[in-house]
């Protein structure tokens, strides 16, 4: 199997429909062992999903606005595994009035909020863990491609994605030499609590498969499927020379212009 052997921490894990579920799901069925992290209130509801995982992993505590949150889970994993092969970090936040058109109007305490949660918390998870990965390892984050473009209502959400993409380059920089490898993965739209959050975003979800050749469904199993096999085969022995990159897993979106032209519709509008 895939991650036969492997120990990973994955986070982010809120309800069944999380992208981390669906990557525990598939890590677990190729033979890893899963630690999940959760805070404060939503601890709760991560402990109700993790029951339908098999074998149910244990929810450690994690709010990445707590710097001493790092520091004990590096010893309860130490404590746990003595070491760790693979790390998920799929963890964002932006207050309200960061999104949806505010990109003028957002105040600084709010970006700063959103960067600390969305961004720079890839650093410090990286640098608190990598200390386990004596053998090595995968640092994986979940991103929405931010690299050349800016979307409608996305606002400082993108700028954080913009910066978590150059963490990603910045850490492999310096975990490469320890042979750790830190990649982002840019999932197409995906319909999550998260995506709930960001007002507009339905429209994506809505219109992403017509510009996809491979075709896309946020709220089918098949898409997310996607996003999470490749996060897994980014996790395995299979990609060991790939670091600082960014993986698209879009259906094939970003590569395309504009949406096909439906050649009958045209015809039809000449005849007319
Ligand atoms: N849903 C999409 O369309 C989509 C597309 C591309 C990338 N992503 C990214 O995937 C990642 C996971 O999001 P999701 O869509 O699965 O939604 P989700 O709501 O299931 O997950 C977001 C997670 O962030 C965690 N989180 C928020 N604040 C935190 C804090 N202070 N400390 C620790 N954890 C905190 C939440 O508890 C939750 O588990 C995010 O980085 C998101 O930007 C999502």
């Amino acid at each position: 199997m895939l991650l036969t052997g492997k120990k990973l921490l994955i986070t982010g894990v809120l309800t069944p429909q999380s992208i981390a579920f669906s990557v525990a799901e598939h890590a677990l069925a190729q033979g890893a062992e899963v630690l999940l992290t959760s805070f404060g209130r939503p601890m709760s509801l991560t402990q109700r999903t993790a029951k339908k995982l098999s074998p149910v992993p244990e929810v450690l505590e994690l709010d990445v606005t707590n710097t001493a949150h790092f520091a004990a889970l590096h010893d309860t994993i130490k404590q746990k595994w003595g070491r760790l092969d693979g790390v998920l970090h799929a963890i964002a936040f932006a207050p309200e009035d960061a999104l949806g058109g505010r990109f003028a109007t957002a105040p600084w305490e709010s970006v700063q909020n959103a960067f600390r949660v969305s961004t720079f918390s890839l650093k410090e998870l990286a640098v608190a863990l990598a200390p386990l990965m004596d053998k090595g390892g995968s640092i994986v984050t979940l991103d929405f491609d931010n690299s050349t473009q800016a979307w409608p209502l996305y606002d400082w959400m993108g700028v954080c994605k913009a910066g978590l993409e150059a963490v990603v380059r910045y850490l492999a920089r310096d975990l490469g030499p320890k042979k750790i490898r830190v990649n982002a993965l840019a999932a197409g739209p995906i319909a999550t609590i998260a995506a709930k959050g960001i007002p507009g975003f339905k429209f994506l979800e809505n219109t992403w498969g017509e510009q996809a050749p491979l075709g896309w469904d946020a709220r089918s199993d098949g898409s997310i499927d996607a996003v999470a096999r490749t996060t897994c085969a980014l996790l395995s022995d299979w990609m060991p020379s790939t670091t600082g990159e960014l993986i698209r897993v879009d259906g094939g979106f970003h590569a395309m212009g504009a949406k096909p032209v439906d050649l009958a519709a045209l015809a039809a509008e000449k005849q007319a």
